[in-house]
């Protein structure tokens, strides 16, 4: 399949799930304020990899939390979907960028993901910050279908 349909009305704050886009595996998050405001909080010049590594931005976009999370998501036409909810979403490849392994859920030096393979830690942005990944999992092309659909590809 080229895309995958994720119902996001059924995720509860802080659930996540694993879905299958394009043959690999991704993470679907739907964080909690706690995870949003550390990821925000974070200063972006401290950060291993600096671009947001977001298939919906061009090359370079810095890596705010905003630029990584479903924020950055298209909306198809007509339909509305709240600010706190597309900003809660993180979408990313569940794929290590060390060497492939699947990190594992809330676990780790920043509460997010741990990847036990090698130790790479990511923060609750899927941004790398410690470890042999040498870049953030990415974030791949999303668009709000509906008010409860945010299709992947
Ligand atoms: Fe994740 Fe090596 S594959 S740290």
């Amino acid at each position: 399949l080229a895309s995958t349909e994720v119902n996001i009305a059924e995720l509860e704050e802080g659930q996540e799930i694993t879905v299958i886009y394009r043959e690999r595996p991704h993470f679907v998050r739907r964080r909690t304020a706690a995870e949003v405001e550390a990821a925000r909080g974070v200063n972006i010049a401290s950060l291993p990899d600096r671009d947001a590594r977001n298939f919906n931005l061009g090359d370079g976009a810095p890596a705010t939390d905003e630029n990584r999370s479903a924020m950055t998501a298209a909306v198809a036409e007509g339909v509305e979907i709240e600010d706190a909810l597309r900003a809660s979403l993180l979408v990313t490849s569940a794929n290590c960028t060390h060497l492939g392994c699947v990190p594992t859920e809330g676990a780790g030096d920043y509460g997010a993901w741990f990847c036990p393979c090698h130790g790479s830690h990511y923060d609750t942005s899927g941004r790398i910050r410690r470890g042999p990944a040498p870049e953030n999992l990415s974030v791949p092309v999303m668009t709000f279908t509906s008010a409860s659909v945010l299709r992947l590809g």
